[in-house]
């Protein structure tokens, strides 16, 4: 089916469809409102540098320079000219005066810090000077006048700094500086519904990358890839559809297929009761799915009737309903498949709509019907289009 409207993501895009990620894009455009620090956390690989340039591309002055300083990666010796400029001869290699990284930003762009739970103590308390009047002095121009900077700072870290100032590693007042506005974004494993999005996201990305038809996964390979843990969070996930993607063989992608980190892991047996009730179970939609087009149930009593009782959750709703749609192409003959009555059409669309699952979210047109499990667009793509009924 057609993907009408369908908007092609950068690199910067939030996608996933789970509450958890509805939060941060909300949090994403309450600090793109204003100019208030915002400390991002999250493990490695759940999206905080995307989140970063989020808001500094949603600010009014994204189109002002935002320039990222990975505190982590520059030795501590660096780091200090490396932010502050330095002035020729304050050290053996200072062949020249040299604008630092915060001067880059000035006038009111963005600096984001990366990591900067890994700043030693004497850059902590160098950044705090900053931090608390924008003055900054270069390397070798002690005495010298100082120049005031107007920036907005974003930092980032996947330590739980407030354990790190508990423990005196980190300043508590630099803490509370940084940490004016608070994005927490969650492991992969704590929003599962958001992996076939990315799953779909990426094989459909990479393969027009390396001019590739996009793959196919057995149903297994995608249980599996569906209740791993992702440690690595999305990084991992991109990675790993990369190599699927680039290195596939004849036909669709097999358990066997996966990277050992993934088959080695128990998942499924792992599982508790709350994460397999938090994730999508295919198996539920799959059951549902066949009562209403094989047994002719109608939706009211199956769908319906189980969603409104809080037995299935939102996700598994537009996975079913992304499933007809893919089928159908339509409303109206997506109604007849799901056995709504003529006169119940409106009552149907009524429901799709205030349950988001209208077309204002396109649907994976690319993912065979056993394979869909994402069900939506993410939220971070979707059209922002009246609702319309075909
Ligand atoms: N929700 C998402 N949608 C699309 N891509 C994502 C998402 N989250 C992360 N990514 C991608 O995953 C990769 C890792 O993201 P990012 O660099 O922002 O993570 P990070 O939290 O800063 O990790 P680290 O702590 O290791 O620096 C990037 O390629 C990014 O584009
Ligand atoms: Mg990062």
């Amino acid at each position: 089916m057609a993907l009408m409207g369908r908007r092609m993501t950068t690199e910067s895009s939030f996608i996933g469809i789970s509450e958890a990620i509805q939060r941060v894009e909300s949090d994403i455009r309450d600090a793109s409102r204003s100019d208030a620090r915002v400390l991002i956390t999250g493990e490695s690989g759940v999206g905080k540098e995307i989140a970063a340039r989020s808001i500094h591309r949603s600010s009014r002055n994204a189109q002002l320079p935002i320039v990222t300083i990975n505190c982590a990666g520059i030795p501590d010796s660096l780091l200090e000219s490396e932010l502050f400029g330095h002035v020729r001869g304050s050290f053996t290699d200072a062949y020249s005066d040299r604008v630092g990284l915060l001067e880059h930003a000035n006038g009111g762009g963005t600096v984001f810090l990366d990591e900067v739970g890994e700043m030693s103590p004497r850059m902590q308390a160098l950044l705090l000077r900053f931090l608390e009047n924008g003055e900054i002095q270069p390397v070798g121009a002690a005495g010298g006048p100082r120049t005031c900077l107007n920036v907005r700072v974003i930092s980032a870290t996947n330590r739980d700094l407030w354990k790190s100032v508990e423990s005196r590693d980190f300043r508590d007042d630099l803490y509370y500086r940084l940490n004016v506005i608070r994005i927490d974004i969650p492991p992969l494993r704590e929003r599962r519904e958001d992996v076939a999005a990315l799953l779909h996201h990426f094989l459909t990305d990479f393969s027009a990358q390396h001019h590739v038809t996009v793959p196919e996964l057995a149903p297994e390979t995608l249980t599996r890839l569906l209740e791993y843990d992702w440690p690595g969070n999305v990084r991992q996930l991109k990675n790993v559809v990369e190599r699927l993607t680039v290195r596939r063989r004849a036909g669709s992608i097999a358990l066997d297929d996966l990277p050992v980190e993934i088959l080695g892991t128990p998942s499924a047996g792992d599982l508790t009761r709350r994460e397999r009730r938090a994730s999508p179970l295919p198996s539920v939609v799959e059951l549902l799915f066949a009562q209403m087009t094989q047994q002719h149930e109608p939706f009211w009593t199956t769908v319906y009737s189980l969603f409104m009782a809080r037995d299935l959750t939102r996700s598994d709703l537009r996975q079913i309903v992304a499933r007809g749609f893919q089928q159908t192409g339509n409303y109206k003959a997506l109604a007849q498949l799901f056995n709504v009555a003529p006169g119940e059409y409106r009552r149907f669309l009524n429901f799709l709509r205030t349950h988001g699952c209208d077309v204002r979210f396109q649907l994976i047109g690319t993912m065979s019907a056993h394979q869909f499990s994402g069900g939506a667009q993410p939220y971070a793509q979707a059209a922002d289009r009246p609702y319309q009924a075909s």
